[in-house]
């Protein structure tokens, strides 16, 4: 990898960043993955799904364990981290097709991966760096297998991801709790590290937060009856303008009146390399 985490012999890739974690903060990316991935889940041999960076508790993996365990009830979760201390306080809480173990970015798994989530923890790296794990990750999947990256809210009422495979990044998902939501553009901020720095005038992910602000004002009356109708009005108004995903399992008025929206990732891809004064974490 270029300019990417540092990678030392017999060491985990990557380095240890805040622990930042909470029961259900992620529930809603897990929701979207048990959906989307059903098929992926029910059709693979020995399933094996990977939480990078589950960070200073189990509670996400164990999570996501429950949530899959659902669709696939003898799929193997495995939980990484890179912290050593993080794995010894989660080792506890392993159960039969649940573990915890030290890794990075290079996966050290027995098996390739058919879903890998990592979740809060790109963001603590520079964009290039970003890139550079995403390709690493990519490269350790099964066979048809993803990687849904993304960033959250402290209790993740806000959220978005990007779902990759072999080739590259495929969609992005906005989702938000929309009680008490404020307008789309608030989305901004959990941006995922490949996405955050773009929104800027002339990139595609600021054009597409405008025109979502703006079906949002348009659909306002709709706000009588809910925020629900009023979000899925706004979606509805933009899939005229954008390519918003209208069937499922990515999209459709089941998925939107959870709060959420997914579009191809070449709809809000950046328009060019990083720039080396964003490789800075933020
Ligand atoms: C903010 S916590 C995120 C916890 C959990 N995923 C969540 O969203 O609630 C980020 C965690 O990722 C871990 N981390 C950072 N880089 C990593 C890497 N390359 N491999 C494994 N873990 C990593 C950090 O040590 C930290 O515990």
């Amino acid at each position: 990898m270029t300019a990417g985490p540092r990678r030392r012999p017999g060491r985990p890739v990557g380095e240890i960043t805040r622990g930042t974690t909470g029961h259900n903060r992620l529930r809603r990316c897990d929701r979207w993955t048990a959906a989307v991935y059903r098929p992926l889940l029910v059709a693979a041999d020995r399933p094996l799904v990977v939480d990078l960076g589950y960070g200073a508790s189990h509670v996400t993996t164990s999570e996501l364990f429950r949530r899959l365990r659902r669709v696939r009830p003898d799929v193997e979760v495995v939980g990484l981290e890179i912290d050593p201390a993080r794995v010894a306080a989660a080792r506890p809480h392993e159960r039969p097709g649940l573990t915890f173990a030290r890794g990075g970015f290079e996966l050290p798994v027995d098996r390739p991966p058919v879903i890998v989530r990592a979740f809060n923890v790109l963001r603590q790296y520079g964009e290039s760096e970003a890139w550079a794990a995403w390709d690493l990750l990519r490269s350790r999947l099964a066979p048809g297998g993803v990687i849904v990256e993304g960033t959250c809210s402290e209790i993740g009422h806000r959220a978005c991801w990007v779902a990759l495979d072999a080739r590259g990044p495929r969609t992005v998902t906005l989702a938000a709790r929309l009680a008490g939501f404020d307008r789309p553009s608030a989305l901004a901020e959990r941006l995922p590290k490949t996405l955050i720095h773009r929104n800027v005038p002339g990139e595609r992910v600021h054009a597409f937060l405008r025109d979502f602000d703006h079906a949002w004002q348009v659909c306002a009356p709709y706000g009588a009856y809910g925020a629900r109708p009023r979000w899925t009005a706004a979606v509805e108004l933009l899939a005229g303008s954008w390519p918003v995903a209208a069937v499922p399992p990515l999209g459709g008025r089941r998925r939107w009146r959870l709060g959420e929206v997914t579009l191809p990732w070449s709809a809000l891809a950046p328009a060019g390399p990083p720039a080396r004064a964003r490789d800075a974490t933020a």
